[in-house]
């Protein structure tokens, strides 16, 4: 298939990409380099995939209308993959505007331009667990209401989730959503809590812990959710939503703990009052995904660091 993967130079996106290639595809990434994090770190998570003569990269802001829509013409892809965001939930309480602005507009632009080309693509676009807000009932489930996100990027991620069913109502388009539940592993973000903790305590620096450590998240490896986008890809028809979880969430402190094991190292911790815009738990049901695209998440917490931890240590990206 020809896929164009939007963000595709970013943590997700790049594992992806990678994906795609080994199984064949032709792919074109599309990523604006924004500067969320710094470009170095996302040119080496790219090095590799453009190796390959059936990747090029195609440096755009996606809100850049009229050249993504010459874009997708000129490629008229088989599938769009759009992950391309502005991420991370305490920045977006300090800028909600460019939250919208990228996350919103910016997918209304792919998905006017998908819809400009017959057969159309399929639409496959990263929503987050986020979406549904601040619960202490878990796990969650898809058919569960969402209406009452906490920050200015969970809410952007639900609308986003709104206007792709319009798109697929009005002009046929194929999508799927999925809800990512707090990706890890290799090219980690470097804001992410898991790249956070293991430059502190790999530098003996303490570990800023919000809250009394009983948070959960549901950590899940990045080669699974990636696995799930593949399932995703290769099954979108008519209109569908899936979680993207390990089913399995674990407490901060626990976390801290197992990075800690990881390094071989004692971390430092510094209590901190809980963040607002986060969340006390996430907690994902997979059964939809189990059930429908065969997703079955295999990287146990401990060998999914392991991998991450190795990955620091050979490069560095604190450096960056
Ligand atoms: N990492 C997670 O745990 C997680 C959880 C839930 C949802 N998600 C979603 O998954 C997707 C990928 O997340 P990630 O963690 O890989 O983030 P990332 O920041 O590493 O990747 C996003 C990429 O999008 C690009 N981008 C941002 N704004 C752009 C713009 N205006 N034009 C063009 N490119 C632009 C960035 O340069 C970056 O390479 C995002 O949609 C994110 O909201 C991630």
């Amino acid at each position: 298939m020809d896929i164009i993967v939007t963000g595709g130079a970013g943590f997700i996106g790049s594992h992806l990409v990678d994906r795609l290639l080994a199984d064949g595809h032709e792919v074109v990434v599309v990523d604006g380099f924004d500067s969320f994090y710094p470009r170095a770190l996302k040119e080496a998570n790219l090095a590799s995939a453009l190796q390959n003569p059936r990747c090029r990269l195609v440096e755009l802001d996606i809100r850049d209308a009229a050249r993504v829509k010459a874009l997708v013409s000129q490629a008229r892809p088989d599938a769009i993959v759009h992950l391309a965001a502005r991420a991370g939930v305490r920045p977006s309480i300090e800028d909600p505007g460019l939250y919208a602005d990228v996350n919103v507009r910016g997918t209304v632009v792919w998905l006017e331009a998908a819809c400009q080309i017959e057969p159309r693509p399929r639409f496959v676009h990263a929503s987050s667990s986020s979406v549904y807000g601040d619960r202490r009932d878990a796990p969650f489930r898809e058919t569960d209401s969402v209406d009452l996100p906490i920050s200015p990027y969970a809410a952007t991620k639900k609308a986003c989730e709104l206007l792709a069913h319009v798109f697929h109502h009005l002009h046929g388009l194929p999508v799927t959503g999925l809800r990512f539940f707090t990706a890890y592993g290799p090219r980690n973000r470097p804001d992410l809590a898991i790249a956070k903790f293991t430059r502190l305590i790999d530098r003996g620096e303490p570990v800023p812990m919000f809250g009394d450590g009983s948070s959960r998240r549901d950590y899940t490896y990045v080669g699974d959710i990636v696995d799930g986008i593949v399932r995703a890809v290769d099954r979108c028809r008519d209109h569908h939503l899936y979680n993207l979880g390990n089913s399995n969430p674990v407490e901060l402190s626990g976390l801290i703990a197992a990075i800690a094991a990881a390094l071989g190292k004692e971390p430092i911790i510094e209590r901190l009052p809980e963040q607002p815009g986060d969340v006390h738990l996430t907690y994902a049901d997979i059964g939809r995904a189990t059930s429908e695209l065969g997703y079955a998440p295999r990287t146990p917490l401990a060998e999914g660091l392991a991998r991450y931890v190795a990955w620091y240590r050979a490069a560095r990206p604190d450096r960056a």
